[in-house]
């Protein structure tokens, strides 16, 4: 999705606005842009096209000025061009804008603009906003930026420049805003690896929040009335937003799982305090529990159905938040979790709001700190996967498993030999998935196979078939490999019609009270003729027999073999890209943050 990043101090703009927005590459993007205010002469110089930044960064001359801003855009409204890209600005060229979010009403004000005497150039819905503060200047800024907001409808994240005005303005309602504090200089920015660089010194804007920011002040009003935030000290280093020496992020934070569930294990096992107080929740009456999410978070939930579903013995639903808006919810006695790396995907937050306002109490698990989802939840559970900057999530999957585990087993209804053995095979698990990584040489030989073919299909049963779903997401999104994930058991029930020797089937094979039957699942699609990958514990004879090819990953409590699974699959669809020349990090059309609906 769209990034921004602005700075104003005492260094040259220029070359910080371009390194700070090669860091918001990973949100994905098509084209990008800088507007500089240069001293003198007092103006605006604006470079944007549909390019890469590396590109971009050739394509500007050495600008003189101390404060800019910066964007890359992910098109909504307008195909990618360089007329679309931000910034925008207004008809005389001095104010320039860029924009995160969608102006729901802009084609109106951009008629009403237009019988004005404003002229529009671009497609966008961000160019209104540039002529309304046009409009309305009258010698402040930061006034004629609170009267264009007033008629525009719909989210944003804005920053305004100005010719002539040492200052950046902000506004923030329903998509992202930090500031970063620096010392005689100040940034504004979409999400913190943009200027991790600088600074760990953050202060997140509040819904409609408007930051005047100079190189040595900042000061936010809310309706009017200044407010203070408070500031936030990110203990994600810049070296972990950098790729340390792996080909791909994605590799890197593969290779990074062990560390992660360390991490996240030691954040809760450490505390004195338990995770959620689901004590409380148990006094509210709840009977059961509903986790919303999107993409790999929701087949993380996924997981977690089966895990508190054994463990606590209540009921859990699980629905895609985009889908939520959509049916009659009965909530009453409800526990609500929503699940989200970014914290900040729109059809997530819609769903956070839409239950809070029909009086459910929700719990967020996320892995930014200050993110939007954890303002609005009522408590917020972090996951410690450090930021995730390749588009496929990876190690958050994994952290959020490790959270999920956590909370079930600190209130799980099973005796105590069995949450003790848990407890090990927990402790266990960073150097299961070690062996796992160990492995990768062979799984890269698999991947060299996949690649020749056009569509896959994963199944799995039980716990596993949520891993499944996630092998086949992770495939198709970064190889462009049609991947479908299924339920072992309903292949015959339609699926069946597309095997055959051009339709490969990777079989995940847990030992559990799925295993039977998942064998004449396989005997099967192998009567189909399709080649079969499976996915088999260390010690399985049997699989030998019956599978093409077997990846073996090493044997861990039922419950765990999502996580050394699923991290299989990773290494698996990583080498698959890779031998198709595929562009890992930042795939075709995704963003990392899908901050609309
Ligand atoms: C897939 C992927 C997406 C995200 C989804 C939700 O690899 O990364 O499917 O999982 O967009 O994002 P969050 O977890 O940030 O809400």
């Amino acid at each position: 999705m769209c990034g921004i990043v602005d700075y104003i101090g005492d260094k040259q703009a220029q070359p910080i606005l371009l390194s700070s927005l090669s860091r918001l590459e990973y949100r994905g993007y098509d084209s990008c842009g800088i507007a500089v205010s240069s001293s003198p002469p007092r103006r605006i110089e604006a470079y944007k096209d549909a390019v890469r930044v590396e590109a971009l960064a050739k394509m500007v001359p050495q600008l003189g000025g101390t404060a800019g801003i910066g964007h890359t855009r992910w098109a909504t409204c307008g195909e990618p061009s360089q007329v679309n890209a931000h910034p925008h600005c207004d008809c005389a060229g001095n104010i320039a804008v860029v924009h995160n979010g969608v102006i729901n009403n802009f084609q109106r004000l951009r008629q009403q603009l237009t019988s004005e005497g404003h002229n529009f150039v671009s497609e966008t819905d961000t160019e209104v906003i540039p002529h309304l503060i046009e409009k309305y200047y009258d010698g402040n800024l930061e006034k004629a930026v609170e009267a264009a907001l007033r008629d525009v409808e719909g989210s944003y994240a804005i920053v305004v420049l100005m010719a002539g005005e040492p200052k950046l303005v902000a506004a923030k309602k329903d998509s992202p805003l930090i500031i970063g504090i620096g010392d005689r200089e100040n940034f504004i920015a979409s999400d913190v690896p943009a200027i991790l660089d600088y600074t760990n010194r953050v202060i997140y804007l509040e819904e409609g929040d408007i930051g005047v920011v100079t190189k040595d002040n900042i000061k936010i009003k809310r309706d009017g009335t200044e407010v203070s935030r408070k500031e936030h000290k990110i203990l994600w280093s810049i070296e972990e937003a950098q790729k340390g020496g792996y080909e791909h992020f994605m590799l890197k934070e593969i290779h990074e799982q062990p560390k992660v569930i360390r991490d996240t294990l030691g954040e809760y096992t450490s505390s004195a305090e338990p995770v959620v107080d689901l004590a409380r929740i148990r006094d509210e009456g709840i009977e059961s529990m509903l986790i919303l999410a999107c993409g790999t978070s929701y087949y993380a939930a996924l997981v977690g159905k089966y895990i508190v579903e054994e463990l606590l013995r209540i009921p859990v639903r699980v629905e895609i938040a985009s889908e939520f808006s959509y049916y009659g919810q009965t909530l009453a006695r409800t526990g609500a979790i929503v699940i989200t790396q970014s914290g900040e995907t729109a059809d997530t937050l819609k769903a956070v709001k839409r239950l809070k306002e029909v009086g459910c109490r929700v719990v967020a698990i996320t892995n930014v700190v200050g993110s939007s989802a954890s303002r609005i939840a009522d408590q917020t559970i972090y996951t410690r996967a450090g930021p995730e900057i390749s588009v496929a999530a990876t190690k958050s999957f994994t952290a959020q498993l490790m959270v999920l585990y956590w909370l079930a087993m600190g209130y799980s209804k099973a005796d105590a030999r069995r949450l003790a053995t848990m407890l090990l095979g927990l402790r266990q698990l960073p150097s299961k998935v070690q062996q796992v990584l160990d492995n990768e040489a062979i799984i890269l030989e698999h991947a060299k196979y996949l690649s020749k073919y056009e569509n896959v299909f994963f199944i799995g049963r039980g716990i596993n078939f949520p891993v499944a779903l996630e092998g086949a997401l992770k495939l198709k999104e970064i190889s462009y490999i049609h991947a479908e994930g299924y339920a072992a058991g309903e292949l015959k029930h339609g699926p069946f019609a597309l095997l055959g020797e051009n339709t490969p089937v990777i079989a995940i094979v847990a030992q559990d009270n799925t295993y039977e039957v998942m064998l004449t699942n396989i005997k099967e699609v192998k009567a189909r003729k399709s080649p079969l990958i499976a996915l088999a514990e260390e010690g399985d004879e049997a699989i030998g027999e019956l599978a093409d090819f077997v990846i073996t990953v090493p044997r861990v409590d039922a419950l765990f073999s999502p996580v050394v699974n699923t991290v299989a699959l990773q290494l698996l669809a990583y080498y698959t890209a890779k031998e198709r020349g595929c562009p890992i990090d930042f795939p075709r059309n995704l963003a990392k943050s899908v901050t609309v609906e």
